[in-house]
């Protein structure tokens, strides 16, 4: 399934609008369903309304009724692989805790982390109370 969700968030990278960065970035979230969500990052001229692919994705998929997911990959031309950002872990948590996280480049290079190692100690709405 990783191979499948890679290969999701490697054409999904080529529909990154990334004209200020230049530094493309595409995801795919695995729902519980089955179904594959992707994203990429879409930034704007006000640099700071950004966003990130994994957080595309995330509200793509919450905007059609999906909210458990159980894998992401992301993908991006990078010799060190790329992670998601804080804000992404975040997000990824409240949808996605139990997930794993692979993460690639385009030259087949891979590494798979839980959501757990990415992090630990995360709020929750559990923590609302
Ligand atoms: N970016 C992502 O889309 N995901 C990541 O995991 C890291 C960073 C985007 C945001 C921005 O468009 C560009 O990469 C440079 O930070």
């Amino acid at each position: 399934m990783s191979d499948t969700l890679v290969s999701a968030a490697t054409e999904a990278r080529q529909r990154a609008f990334a004209p200020y960065s230049g530094f493309r970035v595409g995801a795919a979230l695995l729902a519980e369903d089955g179904a594959v969500v992707t994203g990429c990052n879409v930034e704007s001229a006000s640099y700071g309304l950004t966003i990130c692919a994994e957080r595309v994705a995330l509200v793509k998929g919450i905007s059609e009724g999906r909210t458990r997911f159980t894998a992401i990959a992301v993908v991006a031309d990078t010799e060190r692989l790329t992670p998601p950002c804080g804000a992404c872990r975040q997000l990824l948590w409240e949808f996605a805790p139990d997930a794993t996280v692979t993460l690639a480049n385009l030259h087949g290079l891979t590494a798979q982390f839980t959501m757990r190692e990415l992090l630990p100690h995360g709020f929750d709405a559990s923590l609302l109370t």
